[in-house]
């Protein structure tokens, strides 16, 4: 596909649901799609829509080994509850590296630092999970942050060898996230109903207070054009 195929895809496919968005996707792919899974709640809806439809689509967990323990105990109830999934780890060495130069939690020491952890412990292994995908799947929504306001249900992922990334929930917002959720007895992380909406890493992931916005909590010493990982650059190095 090129950007202007993919460009008319978002167009006729704009407001679709899910399960549609889905089904185009297998429809230009039926093999080698994957669904990145955060164990987020959306990533949650989505395991459980691709599992109980059956469709035919792996899913992996980037486990950065800096996880809540909370997360840790949903890794192991999806495995049993959604299996396969499957887990990548970072390379060892290179967090040794990092950790034995640099420190433990560098990361809040500056912007480079940061973006250097997030590199050895999410980017790197998404790549080696990607590695012989025809496309992958994101739980990314618009309205989650101005980072992603611009987003489409389809892209070009230049980054990833010019892949498909598809995001099925792209138009809805938290309520509908939610609602699908608890219509489906989905299992979620218990942080969620602590003030955390969004989660990553533990040391990398506050509650919010009411009202605030909901990834005020991810990296919260940075400003909001900062707050991404690496993981959804799309435009390559
Ligand atoms: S991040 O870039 O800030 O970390 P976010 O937590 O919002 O991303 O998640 C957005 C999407 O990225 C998720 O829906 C999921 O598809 C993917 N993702 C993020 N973290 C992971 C992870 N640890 N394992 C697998 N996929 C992930
Ligand atoms: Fe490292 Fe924090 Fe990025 Fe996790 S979110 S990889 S701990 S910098």
């Amino acid at each position: 596909m090129n950007s202007f195929e993919v460009e008319a895809l978002n167009r006729r496919l704009a407001g679709a649901p899910p399960d549609v968005i889905l089904q185009e996707a297998l429809r230009l792919h039926p093999e080698g799609l994957r669904l990145a899974c955060s164990l987020g709640l959306e990533d949650m809806a989505l395991l459980h829509l691709i599992r109980r439809a059956e469709l035919p689509i792996g899913a992996f967990v980037l486990d950065t080994g800096r996880l809540h323990p909370e997360t840790y105990d949903l890794l192991a109830l999806a495995q049993d509850q959604y299996a396969p999934l499957q887990v990548h780890f970072p390379e060892a060495t290179a967090v040794e590296a990092y950790v034995n130069t640099e420190g433990l939690d560098a990361f809040r020491r500056s912007l480079a630092l940061r973006k250097a952890c997030c590199a050895i412990r999410k980017v790197e292994p998404l790549k080696r999970a990607l590695q012989g995908a025809s496309g992958w799947i994101t739980g990314l929504r618009r309205d989650q942050s101005p980072t992603r306001t611009g987003l489409g249900a389809f892209e070009l992922d230049w980054a990833h060898g010019g892949i498909l990334k598809v995001n099925p929930l792209i138009d809805w917002s938290l309520e509908d996230t939610w609602a699908y959720l608890k219509a489906q007895g989905v299992p979620v992380n218990p942080l969620h109903h602590q003030g955390y909406p969004s989660i990553g890493c533990a040391p990398c992931t506050r509650a919010i207070a009411p009202g605030e916005d909901p990834r005020a909590g991810r990296w919260w010493w940075e400003s909001p054009e900062h707050k991404e990982c690496g993981l959804h650059r799309v435009h390559g190095p």
